[in-house]
């Protein structure tokens, strides 16, 4: 085409309209919430880039299968349509619907994992290292040496470190239950992870007889950047590459609340008849009937319509294309990001633009509630907050590797103007970086602090 803009591939049938509010509501709304945007009531957000986990826009062929539902109990019509879909594309023998991934992971974790083990991964994502570290085993990340360094622009940042993995599987032996690999990486900043290193990782897995499994969120914007950045990939689809990924793995655990395109749903795949008896076992005790797995039949359908959306060329193209149209604003207003911007979101790093502030003051944070005092932007801190821990015994706290605001675009469900709304209020922030304050945690819970600490702002 000759026309260089890359258009939202829809038209809008149904909107939702947007509430706005003054700087001092927001100001009151944000105290009220004890200064953490999880707290924050929905309505005084108006753009929410929390995250793009369920969040998105179903298309006219989902809520068309809605209506398809079957509500049986067990043996539901729309059970025999999402295994159909899932099946397919994954090529797993044994597909287990649940209701979130997080559900997925704590039951695969539970069958699989024990007290001592390790679990090495590129990165965990934060509910993963909570489900990892619930069993008594340590989630190690080993994302490769190019991920470490946020400003680095490497085509597949998001690969696991090969060697290191190989050393953790001689030296840790049977400790090792599986392997995870997170596509495309979330917590390292949204990057994909090459067909080439999975090939990798399913030769050491043969080679040390250990499962290897996919943490596969975003399985479809990986598929879109190897189909961009992978050598002899180009002329296969996304579609192609979804499937030869997931067939290198002996099974998945997916939330499809994200590239599953619907607002709730998650699955676990696998190939291990044994394991999965035992993963039904538990997912009829807490989620529900293998048949649905704590969703609604319409919630299967709409899951597996997304499951074959979700890899148009069309589609994947606008929504990588998103994601790098917002950090070139905030490059353009002197924010960096994680280079080159992720698929599902960009990362600001507010540990350089805020560098007169220690980790101990939380910058990650301070940068996440001034987005939102500015212009009602709902970014989620990945930082300190996040990934930090209070000292043992009187220690320093523990910092996060990194401080980073993700911004998280919701799919289909934002257009090109509130990008550049967004663009604004980043830069209006950058102008005055010097004068945000810190933040100190007031109260806070024993796992995932993030979700419910309470904090307040350091005197400046
Ligand atoms: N794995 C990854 C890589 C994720 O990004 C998420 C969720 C999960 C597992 C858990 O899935 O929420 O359905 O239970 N990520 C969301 C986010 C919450 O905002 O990144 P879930």
């Amino acid at each position: 085409m000759p026309q260089r803009t890359i258009i939202e591939p829809f038209r809008i049938k149904a909107v939702e309209p947007l509430r706005f509010t003054t700087r001092a509501e927001r100001e009151q709304a944000l105290a009220a919430a004890g200064y953490n945007l999880f707290t924050l009531h929905a309505d005084d957000v108006l753009i929410d880039l929390l995250t793009d986990s369920g969040t998105g826009a179903m298309s006219s062929e989902q809520w068309a299968a809605i209506m398809r539902g079957d509500e049986s109990y067990a043996g539901a019509r729309s059970f025999d349509r999402f295994h159909a879909a899932v099946s397919e594309l994954t090529g797993f023998a044994h597909i287990i619907p649940t209701h979130q991934g997080r559900a997925a992971e704590r039951i695969l974790f539970g069958a699989m994992v024990s007290d001592g083990d390790v679990v090495p991964n590129n990165t965990h994502f934060d509910t993963t290292r909570a489900n990892v570290e619930f069993q008594g085993a340590e989630a190690r990340d080993l994302v490769c040496p190019e991920g470490r360094d946020l400003q680095l622009d490497a085509p597949f940042k998001g690969n696991i470190d090969l060697d290191a993995l190989e050393r953790t599987l001689a030296e840790e032996g049977d400790r090792v239950p599986l392997v995870l690999v997170t596509i495309t990486n979330n917590s390292g900043g949204g990057q994909p992870v090459s067909l080439e290193n999975l090939r990798g990782v399913r030769a050491l897995c043969d080679r040390f007889e250990t499962p290897f499994i996919l943490d596969a969120c975003r399985f479809a914007e990986n598929a879109w950047f190897v189909h961009e950045r992978e050598a002899g990939q180009h002329d296969r689809t996304p579609r192609e590459i979804a499937e030869e990924a997931f067939r290198l793995a002996d099974g998945c655990t997916i939330s499809l609340k994200k590239d599953g395109l619907a607002n709730i749903g998650g699955v676990l795949a696998l190939n291990d008849t044994e394991v999965a008896a035992r993963c039904r076992d538990d997912l009829i005790l807490t989620e529900g009937f293998p048949t649905y797995g704590g969703l609604a039949g319409r919630d299967l359908d709409a899951l597996a319509v997304g499951l074959t959306e979700v890899t148009e060329p069309d589609y994947l193209r606008y929504r990588v294309r998103t994601a790098a149209y917002l950090a070139e604003k905030a490059w353009d207003a002197g924010v960096p990001t994680v280079r080159p911007p992720g698929g599902h979101a960009v990362y600001l790093d507010a540990g350089a633009l805020l560098s007169h502030l220690p980790q101990s003051a939380l910058p990650a944070q301070a940068l996440a509630c001034e987005l939102y005092l500015e212009g009602g932007v709902r970014g989620v801190e990945i930082g300190t907050l996040m990934f930090g821990r209070p000292g043992a015994d009187g220690a320093p706290d523990e910092v996060a590797p990194h401080e980073l605001v993700r911004l998280a675009l919701p799919r289909r469900t934002y257009t090109q103007s509130h990008v550049d709304y967004v663009g604004e209020v980043i830069a209006a922030v950058a102008a005055r970086a010097e004068e945000i304050p810190g933040y100190r945690i007031v109260e806070q819970p024993r796992w995932l602090r993030h979700f419910t600490a309470r904090l307040a702002p350091m005197a400046g």
